[in-house]
């Protein structure tokens, strides 16, 4: 049985017409587009662009931002041809399958399911700040015991990050139609609150406090303790500082973040009506709508506070803090509440669908993707989700997991793009609704700026980042090599 076995695309359309493992298709372009932006803007605007600010590349966060949106515009250019040839759920993991063969499709997978899990973990933690923040709107005092950790204690005790993953278990759990109306309208909120942010926040801009604006480089050992906490790229090339240019990549790299969510458009692709138009059609739009908001906002959020003082579990309350209306912080961190609530449904939901068809291809215990014999939904894949993210939001600090959820998504990245090329090669005679254009330049290009982002996360990420891959391959070849469904039935290369 070969690790390179690849399953034809035929192959896995015709899977999801079993109906005892059907979705149903019910969602058109601006469902999508609505779906993308709805998980896109969350914790890594809200939160990291403070943290980011603070720490690393202070005003010159607009930069990085422009940095890590240029490397998912490129990665994004290689998802849409893949998520238009090869309409099924799964995302990334379900391409690959088809074009690099089931060892490849099965680590992309295992990226994917770091990316969702600990994304949605990373969002609720988010959330719990803003929930404090509402609540000190109010004049009411969360009590600390309830997110924060105990005074000389690495580690958190996240209640309030726990609440909101249950909770959105259970909505997932009754069904998409439900949760895709819901998201509209929270969608729309979130929109408008992060507009409002800057179309008032910009008059009370302080030219002083974005001067200047790339601020002098100064010495890293200061900002971090142990040498798990070096930047892996700048400590190998003895630049190993925060601010300056290595500030605007080391930014670039936490709040890169902030844009993960447009490749999660793909893994509902068995959800549309009409994949291979639409899909690309929903990747593109969120994320160059997204884009732009965040440039604009990460300069009013500078502009309005001096960068130091941003690194805050609420920055958007502590950066409006500085306008003349505080009743503005209040409105806005309700909003940017209830939308970072959405966020963490749609990772989990992300994370359902990939389990799922990963489980469907039996390299994870089939049980799993059983969907619900009433709510059709992966039921089983959704409640372990849940529990797991909870015990890493209660136990772990955000930008941990953040940096953690960036390293998985930005590899699963290089190896889509390197996908586009392998399957260009192997499978010429394709439809593809959307073709990646300038290929091989643009997957290369993407693969590239990927990996050199992932060079400016700490050695420590990179650390567990390769433990959880070599768990991995250590579960592939003792379970899934041996279930694989297509092993058993037959491959293209067989
Ligand atoms: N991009 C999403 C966020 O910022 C995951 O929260």
């Amino acid at each position: 049985m070969g690790i390179m076995r690849t399953k034809s695309i035929e192959q896995s359309i015709r899977d999801t017409e079993e109906p005892e493992f059907r979705l149903s298709k019910s969602l058109g372009p601006l469902d999508l587009t609505v779906f993308g932006i709805g998980v896109i803007i969350g914790t890594g605007l809200f939160v990291l662009t403070g943290e980011a600010a603070a720490g690393y590349a202070g005003p010159a966060i607009a930069l990085s931002y422009v940095v890590a949106g240029l490397a998912c515009a490129l990665a994004a250019l290689c998802y849409a041809e893949f998520a238009s040839t090869v309409p099924v759920a799964g995302s990334a993991y379900t391409f690959s399958y088809a074009a690099l063969g089931e060892f490849v499709a099965w680590l992309i997978g295992w990226d994917l399911i770091l990316e969702f899990t600990l994304g949605a973990a990373t969002v609720a933690k988010g959330w719990s700040g803003y929930f404090v923040s509402v609540f000190k709107g109010l004049g009411i005092t969360v009590p600390p015991g309830l997110y924060a950790a105990e005074p000389d204690s690495a580690i958190s005790h996240d209640w309030l990050a726990v609440l909101v993953i249950l909770g959105m278990t259970v909505i997932l759990v009754i069904g998409i139609k439900l949760s895709s109306q819901f998201n509209q309208v929270i969608t729309a909120i979130k929109v408008l609150v992060t507009l409002f942010i800057i179309g008032f926040g910009v008059w009370f801009i302080d030219a002083a406090n974005l001067t200047p604006f790339i601020p002098a480089p100064a010495p890293g050992e200061e900002a971090y303790g142990t040498a798990l906490d070096a930047y892996l790229l700048p400590s190998i090339l003895g630049i190993d500082t925060i601010y300056g240019i290595t500030g605007i990549f080391t930014g670039a790299a936490l709040v890169f973040f902030a844009y993960i969510g447009f490749d999660i458009v793909a893994t509902t692709s068995e959800e549309a009506r009409n994949p291979q138009r639409d899909i690309p059609i929903g990747i593109f739009a969120s994320l160059g709508i997204c884009t732009v908001l965040y440039i604009l906002a990460s300069v009013v959020f500078t502009g309005l506070r001096p960068y130091k003082e941003l690194a805050t579990a609420a920055p958007a309350a502590t950066a409006l803090e500085n306008t003349p209306f505080p009743a503005a912080q209040l409105v806005v961190s309700a909003a940017i509440l209830v939308g970072l609530t959405v966020v963490v449904m749609i990772l989990m939901l992300g994370q359902s669908r990939v389990a799922f068809a990963m489980s469907r291809d039996n390299l994870l215990p089939r049980g799993l993707a059983r969907v619900h014999p009433s709510f059709r939904t992966p039921y089983r894949i959704t409640i372990i989700t849940g529990i797991v993210a909870s015990v890493l939001a209660f136990f772990l600090p955000l930008t941990t997991l953040g940096e953690l959820v960036n390293i998985g998504t930005l590899s699963a990245f290089v190896l889509v793009s390197i996908g586009v090329l392998v399957l260009r090669r192997t499978r010429p005679d394709l439809p593809r609704a959307f073709r990646t254009p300038l290929v091989p330049a643009v997957p290369i290009a993407a693969a590239s700026l990927c990996l050199f982002v992932m060079g400016f996360l700490t050695i420590g990420t990179w650390i567990r980042f390769l433990a959880w891959m070599a768990l991995g391959v250590v579960i592939y070849f003792a379970y899934s090599r041996g279930h694989s469904r297509l092993g058993r039935e037959g491959s293209s290369e067989d």
